[in-house]
């Protein structure tokens, strides 16, 4: 719950960050840059069970985002119906190598964008990445190659697998926050401490950025962290979280906020009445418990012509009973490092120089994740997703199916992994400069014919 006490320090902060607007009586939003659509991808295949998609990444310039794939904007949204054959061209114009990876899709081991045991895109060559997309959700794309520094540099877009069974919403807003490093070399550090770093941007745009809707309608709004290193804490009033990492959840949950670390993704829907609300980010640190900083708006929203706000719309909902949190582990991950030493390990291993865990295909291993540092960590597992049986002990109200999940400092998270995608798999910390600093390792699932 909100208490009084921080309601007054949210409502300075917007007061302050609408400047004197308030006092003429002007409407707040006005002095802001109002939220920025992204783009689309344009699908150049016009069959409907084929998306293709051209990409270019390549340096733009500019010192906030010195690449883009997009002619200096953010990656243009992809969105794919469920089912289709997704193939994407990426044209490497960049002094450097580059991978794609598709964030929390079930591709094949080839298209993960890894390079572990495939090799990167060389500067001046084009890669085509094909594969069928057979789940639905919010997911996005991101290089894994020097990957803080790509990513923080502008390499990101969002991949939306459309569920074929979801209502339509009046309006869809897709906003992609990110908190890179402004004029700094490398995110690294100390610097994963929120002071330190720059204020969010919404869709490239500084918050608080401002947003007008119609009064009742119902907008379906996709939630993307894309920073290296930063934490969303986000509140406004009357949350409706609709989907997570993969998907519809089981039912409809309204938590008082949604908490999204580095590659994490919700889908919430807004019933737009009479009034209008304000998105703040409330102060997290990465050591845990909050900090002296007041909550910071993000997004003013007006409503344009008010009236009754409309009922839930009829999502698909999974309704999926949570599995048994089981009395012992198949394997156990011991996370561990600090920002004084710039260290990082799991079970005392950096990689690329890591212990292989192997599972079977179809297999489903219980999984332990023991944070032995004194840093919140993303977990992060590549080509599969996996269930939430427990953190810190307690068991979720619902099967949660995710990649990506936040450990809290001296945490424990149980996960029951539905190893379904044969191949080797990244599975990291997603604070970046962490996994590159050694916090990553490996899961090997292993198809009949290549099991010992
Ligand atoms: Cu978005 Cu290896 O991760
Ligand atoms: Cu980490």
């Amino acid at each position: 719950m909100i208490g009084m006490a921080s309601l007054m320090a949210s409502r300075m902060a917007s007061l302050m960050a609408c400047g004197m607007a308030w006092m003429a009586q002007i409407p707040c939003a006005a002095a802001q840059a109002p939220l920025p659509r992204l783009a689309e991808a344009v699908d150049l295949d016009p069959d409907p069970a084929t998306v293709q998609i051209a990409l270019t990444a390549a340096e733009t310039g500019d010192a906030v985002y010195p690449y883009s794939y997009a002619d200096g904007g953010i990656g243009p949204v992809i969105r794919v119906p469920r089912g289709a054959a997704l193939a994407v061209d990426l044209d490497n114009a960049l002094p450097d190598p580059t991978t794609i990876h598709w964030h929390g899709v079930a591709v094949p081991e080839a298209m993960d964008g890894t390079v572990w045991r495939f090799d990167p895109i060389a500067p001046g060559e084009t890669f085509r990445y094909a594969f069928p997309v057979e789940q639905s959700g919010t997911f996005w794309y991101h290089p894994h190659f020097d990957t803080a520094r790509q990513v923080d540099g502008g390499l990101f877009g969002v991949l939306i697998a459309e569920d074929p069974a979801a209502p339509a919403a009046d309006d869809e807003l897709v906003l992609v926050f990110d908190r890179a490093m402004e004029g700094h070399e490398s995110p690294g550090g100390a610097a994963g401490h929120g002071a330190l770093m720059a204020g969010w941007r919404i869709n490239g745009a500084h918050a608080p950025v401002s947003h007008t809707a119609r009064g009742g309608t119902a907008v379906r709004v996709r939630l993307i962290n894309v920073s290296s290193v930063g934490y969303l804490d986000l509140r406004w009033p009357g949350i409706r979280h609709i989907a997570g990492d993969q998907g519809f959840l089981p039912a409809l949950q309204t938590p008082d906020r949604i908490v999204l670390g580095p590659g994490d993704r919700a889908e919430v829907e807004w019933l737009i009445g009479e009034e209008g609300f304000t998105v703040e980010d409330h102060p997290f640190s990465l050591n845990g418990g909050s900090t002296w900083q007041a909550p910071t708006p993000l997004l003013e929203i007006d409503v344009e012509g008010p009236a009754p706000a409309p009922a839930g719309l009829g999502w698909p909902f999974t309704g999926v009973e949570p599995s048994e949190d089981p009395p012992h582990s198949d394997i156990v991950y011991v996370f561990a490092g600090s920002d004084r030493t710039g260290e990082w390990f799991i079970n005392g291993e950096q990689f690329p120089a890591v212990t292989v865990e192997r599972v079977p295909q179809g297999s489903r291993p219980i999984i332990e994740v023991r944070n032995h540092s004194p840093t919140h960590h993303p977990f992060h597992i590549h080509g599969n997703h996996f269930e939430v049986l427990s953190l810190d002990g307690e068991r979720p109200p619902y099967a949660m199916l995710e990649d990506t999940v936040d450990i809290p400092v001296h945490g424990r998270l149980r996960l029951r992994l539905h190893a379904d995608n044969p191949g080797g798999w990244m599975t990291h910390c997603h604070i970046l400069p962490h996994a590159e600093d050694g916090m990553m390792t490996v899961i090997e699932v292993d198809a009949p014919e290549r099991m010992p």
